[in-house]
């Protein structure tokens, strides 16, 4: 499949990756820290008091961030997803959300966050612009809660959060349940019934192999099937079709009419045919898959011959020189692009693949 960049019929810029795939969304990591520490994600052995986060200066700042944004857009990119570490956690964030909604042809910024500050946020977040929400929850019970964030936590905290969201206007509103075998696979039918009839979409996500701090235990995966099946044997389920090409998610409906739930199984029936999605993490490095080993540095286009005063000159940033080197970079780095890590796994594991090392997902982004 050649690579190229064209303009489709609705004069949309449609930019292919070298398997024929468009750029659609943006996935910006805003801050690699979280306050809590899943296990499957920082465990605390490896991200304790005292971990080398990336200093603010290290940061792209909210006007680096948009000039980024607008060079995507520019070549087709229409949806954004702020992730992190954990996003609320970067000060500030509903006035990067306010510029980034304003970014003429962006359609859908949607947020992912763990939900533990969403009570005090949601209002603000909403009068900022935002779209959407999905709230990471793998379990209702305080001690499977805890267990896996590994911190004393409170679902209900979360519960009022994702609330709080509601009430704000927040919708679709989005929980995503990472199912763990032993761990929480025994809740995945309890938190579908938690959910039904109240508009949240609950989504069962396949633990990955992401990252390599975690080591990745591969007797915890649960086939999202099993799932399905669990729960379409108390309330009978059926497959609905994708909202836009690329979606992740795979969805069904209740029969009897009490909403819609999705499985994410990039595990056993990967995804990367329709992958459209590009990663910026906080610190200006663009990825091309969640399970990269490599980045692209942003950060010499966007700082070359800034003067601090002038670093975060919008004037500067966004004049036709920066825009023009952005678009250079994202169109070769999008054109060069082969990433099929999800279906590769299996050549991988049976060992005729190459050893492939990958950048943490709490760094590029969820
Ligand atoms: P919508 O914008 O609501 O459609 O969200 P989404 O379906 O893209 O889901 P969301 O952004 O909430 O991401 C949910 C989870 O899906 C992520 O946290 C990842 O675990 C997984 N995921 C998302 N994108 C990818 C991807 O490109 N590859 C893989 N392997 N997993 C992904
Ligand atoms: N497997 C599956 N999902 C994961 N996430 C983080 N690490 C993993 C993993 N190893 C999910 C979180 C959250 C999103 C940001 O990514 O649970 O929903
Ligand atoms: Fe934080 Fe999300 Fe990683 Fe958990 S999965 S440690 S909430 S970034
Ligand atoms: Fe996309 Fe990489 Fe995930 Fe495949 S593994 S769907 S290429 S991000």
């Amino acid at each position: 499949m050649e690579s190229g960049y064209a303009r489709s019929s609705d004069s949309h810029p449609v930019l292919t990756d070298r398997l024929g795939r468009p750029l659609r969304d943006l996935r910006i990591s805003v801050i690699d820290q979280c306050n809590f520490r899943c296990r499957y994600c920082m465990p605390r052995d490896l991200f304790s008091e005292g971990h080398p986060f990336l200093a603010p200066q290290q940061l792209l700042s909210f006007p680096e961030i948009e000039a980024v944004v607008r060079a995507a857009v520019g070549l087709g990119v229409r949806k954004l997803k702020i992730t992190g570490g954990e996003p609320l956690l970067r000060a500030g964030l509903d006035q990067l959300i306010k510029r980034l909604t304003q970014v003429p042809g962006v359609e859908d910024v949607g947020l992912i966050t763990n939900g533990s500050q969403l009570t005090v946020a949601a209002e603000r977040l909403r009068a900022a612009g935002l779209h959407r929400i999905s709230v990471s929850l793998d379990s209702l019970k305080p001690q499977t809660f805890s267990w896996i964030t590994d911190r004393v936590g409170d679902p209900g905290k979360i519960l009022d959060g994702i609330e709080a969201a509601k009430d704000a206007g927040l919708a679709p509103l989005k929980v995503n349940m990472v199912v763990q075998r032993g761990i929480n696979s025994a809740e995945a039918v309890d938190m579908a019934a938690h959910f039904r009839a109240t508009d949240v979409i609950v989504r069962f996500i396949e633990y990955m192999d992401v990252g390599t701090r975690h080591r990745y235990q591969s007797g915890l995966l649960v086939p999202s099937r099993e799932i399905r099946d669990a729960i379409h044997a108390h309330w009978p389920i059926e497959p609905i079709g994708s909202n836009y090409f690329g979606e992740v998610a795979d969805r069904y409906r209740y029969l009897d009419g009490a909403g819609e739930i999705g499985f994410i199984s990039s595990m056993t029936q990967p995804f990367c045919g329709s992958c459209t999605r590009l990663r910026l993490a906080a610190d200006g490095k663009l990825y091309s898959c969640l399970f990269a080993s490599h980045g692209r540095d942003l950060r010499p286009i966007l700082r070359r011959d800034a003067s601090s005063h002038k670093k975060n000159d919008p004037l500067r940033l966004l004049s036709p020189e920066v825009s023009r080197r952005l678009e250079e970079a994202l169109v070769g780095f999008w054109t060069a692009r082969d990433d099929r890590y999800s279906e590769g796994r299996q050549e991988q594991q049976e060992g005729t693949g190459q050893p492939h090392e990958k950048v943490e997902m709490y760094h590029m982004g969820g």
